[in-house]
């Protein structure tokens, strides 16, 4: 047992003073230091520093870990040019991604404070570094595929990557699926993943509605996806809409990445089925995609996470600036309590998406913890100052463990 002494602790619903975490893997007590010192008279005590705040680990749901080799290689200002660019480099960006090159951008999700990810895993090249990390990982191994004869061979390669990432057994590491997009899987692929999906009760996502090339091709088929589907896959028209899609999803509470051109109609779907949105606001700006309405999703009630994305449409993989970067985006909400609904979009609201034990400092919740070295006493705008001062983060604790910082 740990007894960690802060001057503060965001939980992150309250803020409280002066009091004391006991832990193990888990939050046993939140309290006074005496009264845990008499009920664990054998714990560790960690007496931290003046002005210490500790809150939530942060958890980033979405990002392409296989991607981490991009610098300038990729097009960014326009989602097709993106696209094409991904495609034309897509050898060579994974050939430059070796197991270090991962390892080191999820070490550095660690510096910055994340201790839960969410990993889109396109091949499983991924797969040695997420199960050597000392994070959580919801390990969503990616199907991708809108060609109906090539079906078999690939649902035959998601499966392996699949059975692969189940055959890992180590605490905090979960195995989920992902759906590449609307426009990109076949229905028959779909159905196939999530009649596993709902068996074994994995975690899916998604990306949705992400482009408004996006929007025109499951609308109509048309717009600049016509002329990259006619000569890079020889198909005339799409797969299926956007509102078959959503409906394949109907039961699972999925997490919906992106949905920046998501319409009214499928809004309401996503209410009705308690799906998650994850807002990537760098990853949107980058790929000249429009801002997410966050407003609209407030006003329905539905539930939105913070996440990075890939290295692949950042240049870092660090929720303190993706959090900056859309309080700044989005100039027309009120800004303490945005700030407030970012600090739960990367905790508190993420965890819940995720199904996982974590994102609350509250008795019975994984012990995933930061402590932040604060400098001055803070005030009820404290949500503001912790996405604008990005202070230093002195310690990490995933599942009880010290993974950053010293004892
Ligand atoms: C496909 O594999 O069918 C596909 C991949 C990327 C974008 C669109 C389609
Ligand atoms: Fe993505």
């Amino acid at each position: 047992m740990t007894i960690l002494v802060p001057n503060y602790i965001l939980t992150p619903n309250i803020l409280l003073k002066d009091k004391a975490i006991a832990f193990e893997k888990t939050i046993q007590s939140i309290g006074n230091l005496e009264e845990l010192q008499q009920k664990f008279p054998t714990a560790k005590v960690i007496q931290l520093q003046k002005n210490s705040l500790v809150m939530p680990g942060l958890i980033n749901a979405h990002v392409h870990v296989e991607f981490s080799a991009n610098k300038n290689q990729l097009s960014y200002g326009d989602f097709l040019n993106w696209l094409y660019s991904v495609i034309e480099n897509r050898e060579d960006l994974m050939a430059d991604c070796d197991l270090t090159c991962m390892s080191k951008a999820i070490d550095n999700m660690l510096e910055n404070g994340i201790t839960t990810f969410g990993a889109i895993s396109s091949h499983a090249m991924d797969l040695e570094a997420c199960q050597n990390a000392k994070q959580n990982v919801v390990f969503f191994n990616e199907l991708i595929g809108s060609q109906a004869g090539m079906a078999d061979a690939l649902f035959t390669d998601f499966l392996a990557r699949l059975d692969a990432s189940k055959a890992v057994q180590r605490e905090g590491f979960f195995p989920a699926v992902a759906i590449h997009s609307p426009y990109s899987v076949h229905p028959i692929l779909i159905q196939k993943a999530l009649g596993i999906v709902k068996n074994e009760k994995l975690k899916l996502t998604a990306h949705f509605m992400e482009s408004e090339a996006e929007r025109n091709w499951l609308d109509s088929s048309s717009g600049d996806f016509k002329e990259f589907f006619q000569t890079l896959l020889k198909q005339d028209k799409r797969v299926s809409d956007a509102k078959e899609f959503l409906s394949y999803f109907d039961g699972f509470e999925a997490l919906l990445t992106h949905a920046v051109k998501t319409n009214e109609e499928e809004l309401e779907q996503i209410v009705e089925q308690n799906h998650t949105i994850i807002h990537c606001p760098i990853s949107n700006r980058l790929l000249g995609n429009p801002t997410l309405n966050i407003k609209k999703l407030n006003e329905k009630k539905i539930r939105w996470v913070v996440a990075t994305d890939g290295l692949s449409s950042n240049y870092k993989l660090d929720l303190f600036e993706e959090m900056k970067i859309s309080l700044f985006m989005h100039s027309d909400t009120p800004l303490l309590p945005f700030a407030q609904q970012l600090i739960k979009g990367t905790t508190v609201h993420a965890a819940e998406a995720l199904g996982l034990n974590t994102g609350e400092i509250v008795e019975g919740k994984n012990a995933d913890m930061l402590v932040l070295d604060l400098n001055t006493k803070p005030n009820e705008e404290l949500a503001i100052h912790l996405i604008l001062h990005r202070y230093n983060i002195s310690k990490v604790f995933i599942n009880g463990k010290l993974e950053k910082g010293n004892e």
